[in-house]
């Protein structure tokens, strides 16, 4: 019963519950709100894309479809997607159980009606007392109480890396972004060629909750300086246009690379964070990482399930500003812009637990020796509070703009 966009080739789908299916078990330990997956004591009869029922007959209940078995864990889709459901709604306690059902999909006119004005569906055949029903739907995007899932969203990724998941949405200032792309297949001679253009997006910032001071992003003073290397930022098959529109989701923490639920033959590459705040340093450093041959990240690929991944490495890339190369962080952050000195606090107001490691997150992302990484850890106490600004602040001796001064 809730508004439905009226998008063309956007359909809802309604879904009876037939039967149970052969694949039952119970959670292994407690599952929380926004998982993307759950434990089971023995997962061993699920497969891919058999639909479960969980916690049924409580008010918890909630359907998913499997995308992945991996040893006793079943993942949900990617996040990065928006089919099928991502993410608990719920919370579920140890020995919640886990059924695989059967459903069956509904006929729009003979089994129901529906009213997309109203979003409201009418039975025009008993489809069972008491029967679950499951509705696909698309509707006006509502801003919701708490942060979901991080893109590709994993443990691995923890608060500490700045991922908010779940907690409480804080007010402030917001960006909404708009952006599309076009596609054009052209034949000769037997042939055809395919074309993707995309336009770059408008986007607006926008106040939430009482925050009441619009703050403009500044960490980039301007998307001009990644044009003054590039004539154009076109990514992921040509689809996002313009350093703004990559920022809609790279900006965001806690987004990792493309997990196994979605191209399974991938490697598992624990912990890849594809937030621009370490992946974009990483990827410019290029040939002068320590590690340069052993960075991979896993992105989309062209084959079809389960190979659909590429994977990526970006030893070949060298940033030309020289003398120093990367060391020039106002080639990217713009002449007058200071946010590279001394990143800015991200702790959650309310929910942090462990604190977020501002600095490490992105020192890390060139600096990936061994003896860096080590220098870090040792420079972070075991509550994951750091010392750094004590000698790497504006001011102090090792400060971030005096040990990266060019000539
Ligand atoms: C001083 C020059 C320079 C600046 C400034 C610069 N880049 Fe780059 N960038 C390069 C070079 C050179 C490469 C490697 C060659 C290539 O892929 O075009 C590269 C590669 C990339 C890649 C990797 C492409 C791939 O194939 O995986 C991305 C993404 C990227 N840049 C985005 C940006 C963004 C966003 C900015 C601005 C915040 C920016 N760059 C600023 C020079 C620059
Ligand atoms: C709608 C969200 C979204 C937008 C917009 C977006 N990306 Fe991504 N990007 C992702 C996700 C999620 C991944 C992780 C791999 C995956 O799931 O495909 C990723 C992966 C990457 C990677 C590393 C893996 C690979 O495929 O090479 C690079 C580099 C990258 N994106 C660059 C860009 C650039 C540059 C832009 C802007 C032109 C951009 N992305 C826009 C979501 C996005
Ligand atoms: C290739 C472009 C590029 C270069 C070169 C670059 N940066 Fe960045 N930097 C970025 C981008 C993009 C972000 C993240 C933007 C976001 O997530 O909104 C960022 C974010 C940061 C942040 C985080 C700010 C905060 O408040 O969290 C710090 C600190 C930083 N960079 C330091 C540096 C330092 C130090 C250098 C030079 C040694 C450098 N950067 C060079 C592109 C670059
Ligand atoms: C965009 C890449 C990049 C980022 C991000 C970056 N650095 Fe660097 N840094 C360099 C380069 C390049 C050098 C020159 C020495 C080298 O090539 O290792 C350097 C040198 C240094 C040095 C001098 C010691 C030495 O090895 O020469 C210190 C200290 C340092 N960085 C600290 C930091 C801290 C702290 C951060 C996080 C706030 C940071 N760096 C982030 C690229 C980066
Ligand atoms: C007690 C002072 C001190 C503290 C605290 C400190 N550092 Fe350093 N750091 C140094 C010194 C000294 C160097 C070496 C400088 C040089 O070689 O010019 C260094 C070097 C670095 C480098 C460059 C490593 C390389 O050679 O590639 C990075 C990155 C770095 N620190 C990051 C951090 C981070 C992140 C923290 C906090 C978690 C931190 N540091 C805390 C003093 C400190």
């Amino acid at each position: 019963v809730t508004q439905r966009l009226l998008l063309p080739g956007v359909s809802t789908s309604v879904l009876a519950r037939a039967a149970d299916g052969t694949a039952v078990s119970v959670l292994a330990g407690a599952a929380g709100k926004d998982d993307n997956f759950l434990d089971l004591v023995d997962a061993s009869l699920f497969e891919r894309d058999d639909i479960i029922a969980l916690d049924q007959d409580t008010a918890a209940e909630e359907y998913f479809q499997v995308r992945f078995v991996d040893g006793n864990r079943l993942w949900f889709s990617s996040t990065n997607s928006s089919e099928p459901a991502t993410g608990l709604r719920f919370d579920h306690a140890a020995g919640a159980l886990v059924l695989e059902v059967i459903l069956l999909e509904g006929t729009e006119g003979v089994h129901y009606s529906l009213n997309a004005i109203t979003g409201k569906i009418t039975e025009l055949q008993e489809l069972g007392t008491g029967v679950a029903i499951v509705v696909s739907y698309t509707t006006d995007f509502v801003v919701p109480g708490s942060y979901p899932p991080a893109l590709n969203n994993s443990p691995d990724l923890d608060e500490s890396t700045g991922d908010w998941t779940g907690k409480d949405l804080v007010d402030g200032t917001y960006q909404v972004g708009i952006w599309g792309h076009q596609e054009a297949t052209f034949s000769m001679f037997g042939e055809d060629s395919e074309y993707i253009i995309s336009s770059t997006s408008a986007t607006q910032d926008v106040l939430v909750g009482f925050a009441t001071t619009l703050e403009p992003y500044d960490l980039i003073s301007s998307a001009e300086n990644c044009y003054s290397c590039h004539q154009d930022i076109l990514f992921h098959d040509e689809r996002d246009r313009g350093f703004e529109t990559c920022l809609l989701c790279h900006g965001t923490a806690g987004a990792e690379d493309l997990p196994r639920s979605v191209a399974a033959s991938a490697p598992e590459t624990s912990g890849v964070s594809v937030s621009f705040r370490t992946l974009l340093h990483r990827i410019h450093r290029g040939k002068t990482l320590a590690n340069a041959a052993g960075f991979t990240t896993v992105g989309a690929g062209d084959d079809p399930y389960p190979d659909n991944f590429s994977l990526n490495t970006y030893e070949q890339i060298a940033f030309p500003a020289m003398p120093g190369a990367t060391k020039h962080c106002a080639k990217c952050h713009g002449d007058t812009n200071t946010a590279w000195m001394t990143p800015a606090d991200r702790d959650h107001p309310t929910q942090q637990i462990l604190p977020t490691q501002t600095w490490t997150n992105v020192c890390i992302g060139c600096h990936d020796a061994s003896a860096a990484v080590a220098h870090m850890q040792s420079q972070t106490s075991p509550f994951g509070a750091e010392a750094c600004a004590i000698c790497h602040d504006q001011g102090e001796e090792y400060a971030v703009e005096l040990v990266h001064e060019t000539r």
